[in-house]
């Protein structure tokens, strides 16, 4: 069966930017693919191809086998896309709002109606339904876009970062949302920055960096990759960082991480708590004091350190949630 979804070899260049660098990718019928990557991957720019929106300078792409260059129209009337930037009407309610798309769509008046009552209930809407979208909080936009691109269940949909800057409740229900509409049988390209979010959803990965697929595989698979569990130590004197990472350098199995100014050394392991307990030891029986150790799973900040070589920073326009689930040390994304 022909994949739902086919990109051979986009390249799209804004002035000097090379936003796509031979971008392919296959998503088959009924399955979940997840765009990794940081800002300014090519994230938005592979979804804006895809969608008819934006010409590439060269390579092809199908959506649900029809060709995205030459039968554009044809293409539109098989997807959903919800963008990054809501595409909603400020001067219309929410449900007028929805209503108004299923009306586009040629679905009867009443079919319109319900349709838009039942998704303001998935969104959390409900309460809101008859304000204008301009009152609305900038999660709540966000929701009511997602809303609308659900509106005609397409066959193949595609979701720009959907839930970045959703609060965690929120972000949640979006998350069985869309594993519903998995389950009916749609496609579905989402792109995020959110290891757990692909984790969850996709059950295949693609991470892109600099217009680029750079590794493709399921979540499991691209942490495999990059060395499974890590031992992360604290050590407490600056002057000891150095001899602490000699310690641990004969249990890594792959290349220690040292950040001085907060004397923090990780290291790939395998073996786990056995592994833990031999490093305690090995620490102790050179008195070297530690403020803190642990054992933890890698995370999308490692995997992208892995593979690009820099980490990730999640944008997060008009959130509801500021940066609260956003741990550790993660830069803060200043753009979007
Ligand atoms: N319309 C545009 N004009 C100029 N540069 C653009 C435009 N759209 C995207 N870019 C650039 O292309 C690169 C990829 O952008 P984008 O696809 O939006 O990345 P992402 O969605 O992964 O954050 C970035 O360097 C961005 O600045
Ligand atoms: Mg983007």
């Amino acid at each position: 069966m022909a994949p739902a979804i086919q990109a051979e070899n986009l390249v799209k260049t804004f002035g000097d930017v090379r936003a796509l660098d031979g971008v392919s990718l296959d998503v088959p019928e009924g399955t979940v693919l997840g765009l990794l990557g940081p800002n300014g991957a090519g994230k938005t720019t592979t979804v804006r191809v895809l969608t008819t929106l934006l010409q590439p300078d060269s390579g092809s792409a199908q959506v649900a086998g029809v060709d995205v260059l030459k039968h554009p129209n044809k293409v539109r009337s098989l997807i959903g896309l919800s963008g990054q930037f809501a595409a909603v009407d400020e001067y219309l309610t929410g449900r007028e709002n929805l209503q108004m798309v299923g009306e586009l769509y040629q679905m009867s008046s009443r079919d319109a109606k319900a349709r838009a009552l039942e998704l303001l209930e998935w969104f959390n809407l409900a309460d809101a339904a008859d304000r204008t979208a301009k009152t609305y909080s900038g999660g709540m936009r966000r929701r009511l876009d997602l809303a609308a691109a659900l509106v005609v269940r397409p066959p193949v949909m595609f979701m720009d970062e959907p839930t970045t800057g959703l609060d965690p409740r929120n972000r949640l229900a979006l998350w069985e949302v869309i594993e519903s509409l998995v389950e009916q049988g749609t496609t579905l390209l989402l792109t995020t920055q959110y290891l757990e979010e692909a984790d969850r959803l996709a059950h295949d990965i693609a991470v892109v960096d600099h217009g680029k697929v750079i590794a493709r595989g399921t979540a499991d698979e691209l942490k495999a990759q990059i060395g499974g569990e890590r031992i992360e130590v604290v050590v407490h004197r600056p002057d000891l960082v150095a001899e602490a990472l000699a310690a641990l350098t004969p249990y890594a199995k792959g290349d220690p991480a040292v950040e001085k100014n907060t004397r923090r050394i990780t290291v790939p392991i395998s073996g786990g708590a056995k592994v833990l307990a031999d490093v305690i030891r090995e620490l102790d029986a050179r008195s070297i004091e530690i403020d803190d150790i642990g054992l933890r799973r890698p995370t999308l900040d490692d995997v992208f350190l892995s593979l690009t070589g820099h980490a990730t920073a999640a944008e997060d326009e008009n959130g509801e949630d500021g940066s609260a689930e956003r741990k550790g040390r993660r830069a803060k994304g200043k753009d979007a």
